[in-house]
């Protein structure tokens, strides 16, 4: 059963009458039997929509569908959902098993039935072995399996998920998202995944939704939009090490690199002084702005103005005859890439990243020359953020 949100907003109203608008006429329409990623920093209304579709809290406008059924004024008993939060919130004077069966005790399923659909929930998750433990006698990995376990038990029609990993450490972290991904894989379970881990979200989503002040900014699978970003904001939020920005221009569909708005004033004198009279070539000279350091890069057909160029870490290739000369600062190689950091050329305080093969002998102090790879690189219109 596919979820769909059509033109939902959310705005909350604080005691001095002041609004946020947490989440503002999203459209999505959450695929059937998939795992969605709702992906962005915080504070940009991942809960918000997540709580929505939960029925916890209502639009102020727009319709929430799942399949052909409007559920937007259906209570949150009434959705068949399965939630879990950031902090496992059992029962600490329940079993495991206790904790699992609750949800169906509250509905009246026979006890022989609600024991067999805790037990297969609880080896589902693979914590089979643990049902006659307290939540405090388990990790936490386990006592979130427990509540996802928990979750899954009354069969819901989907799973909503809220920053489900935060409280693991790193390992853990790791391997319960693995064993989420496994789960969902299994039951067939659509599932809407609320993280700010943009990393976590590529890697086990179907689709990632990314949101920013409430509005979606992109929707798509993961690589797709880590390759296609339409925006600066996705461009920066996806990738690890993020995405190199440098300031730019383009002049007659050419493509600069270029220090902002920093230009140089030149005065031109007419050639050929000899011929001319004072007068005239006095009423020949005049000044022109020359932009300070700036490099082509290559043609782009565009309206002339200012840029940012995004070059993803993997974009740059070591090439004698490339457009940017770049001083290597420092050298890490890590089994087949090499990762460098290197300065800005226009400026000493600035640092990129770039991973390029570890065959290539580099190392700190060289300047060394690069191209770009095409589809690496990225021109964003400077006020609106767009791709162009
Ligand atoms: N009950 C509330 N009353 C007033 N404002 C709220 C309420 N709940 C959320 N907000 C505001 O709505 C916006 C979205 O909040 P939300 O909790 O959905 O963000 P989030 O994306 O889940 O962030 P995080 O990653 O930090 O959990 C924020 O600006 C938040 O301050
Ligand atoms: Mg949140």
């Amino acid at each position: 059963m596919d979820i769909k949100l059509q033109k939902v907003t959310k705005i909350f109203q604080a005691k001095d009458k002041s609004e946020t608008v947490a989440v503002n006429a999203l459209d999505v329409v959450i695929p059937s039997g998939k795992l969605i990623g709702l992906l962005g920093p915080s504070g940009c209304g991942k809960s918000t929509t997540l709580y929505m579709i939960a029925g916890l809290l209502e639009p102020n406008e727009g319709r929430i569908f799942f399949g052909d059924e409007d559920v937007t004024d259906l209570p949150p008993e009434e959705r068949g959902i399965g939630l879990v939060f950031q902090n496992y919130a059992l029962y600490p004077h329940m079993t495991v098993r206790q904790n699992i069966m609750f949800p169906l005790e509250n509905i009246k399923v026979p006890k022989q039935e609600a024991l067999s659909r805790a037990q297969e929930m609880a080896d589902l998750v693979g914590i089979g072995e643990l049902m006659d433990r307290k939540p405090k006698q388990l990790s936490g990995g386990q006592q979130q399996r427990v509540a996802i376990a928990r979750a899954l038990v009354k069969q819901p029609r989907v799973l909503l998920l809220d920053e489900p990993l935060s409280n693991l450490d790193a390992r853990l972290r790791l391997q319960t998202r693995e064993e989420i991904k496994r789960i969902q894989r299994e039951t067939g379970i659509t599932t809407v995944f609320v993280t700010h881990d943009q990393e976590e979200a590529m890697s086990i989503s179907d689709q990632i939704v990314l949101m920013d002040f409430g509005v979606k900014q992109q929707v798509g699978e993961p690589q797709f939009v880590y390759d296609k970003p339409i925006n600066l904001f996705v461009a920066k939020f996806l990738g690890t090490p993020p995405i190199n920005l440098f300031a730019g221009e383009i002049v007659k569909n050419k493509l600069l690199l270029a220090d902002g708005k920093k230009y140089r004033t030149e005065t031109q004198a007419p050639e050929h002084q000899e011929d001319l009279t004072e007068d005239a070539i006095r009423a020949m000279t005049h000044e022109v702005k020359v932009p300070i350091c700036n490099v082509e890069i290559m043609d782009k057909k565009a309206p002339d103005g200012d840029v940012v160029i995004g070059i993803r870490p993997e974009g740059f290739v070591v090439d004698e005859k490339g457009p940017l000369e770049l001083e290597i600062f420092m050298v890490e190689t890590i089994g087949r890439d090499t990762s460098l950091v290197v300065k800005d050329p226009f400026d000493d305080n600035k640092s990129y990243r770039i991973i390029i093969d570890s065959s290539y002998r580099v190392k700190a102090g060289d300047k060394v020359k690069f191209s770009f790879k095409p589809d690496k690189m990225f021109v964003f219109d400077k006020t609106s953020g767009d791709v162009l």
